[in-house]
């Protein structure tokens, strides 16, 4: 009998270079119409490594905060 493949549970909500979570950005982003550039020139958030960018990106986009899927672009 084959067992089923295991499949490792993501849980992205924040940017972790920044130590940032992603519902204290959306707020900010929304109050103050910034876009993804705007968000890394004015809090280092995606500045670094740059994998949080896509979920930001989609942050931006829909409001999600919390990510249960790998984005990479
Ligand atoms: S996780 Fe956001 S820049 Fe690295």
């Amino acid at each position: 009998m084959a067992t089923a493949p295991v499949v490792p549970i993501v849980s992205v909500t924040m940017c972790v270079c920044r130590r940032t979570p992603f519902a204290r950005l959306l707020p900010l982003a929304r109050e103050r119409g910034w876009a993804l550039e705007d968000i890394l020139r004015e809090t280092g958030c995606g500045d670094n490594c740059g994998l949080c960018r896509p979920y930001l990106r989609r942050m931006l986009a829909t409001g999600q905060t919390a990510f249960t899927e790998l984005l990479t672009d």
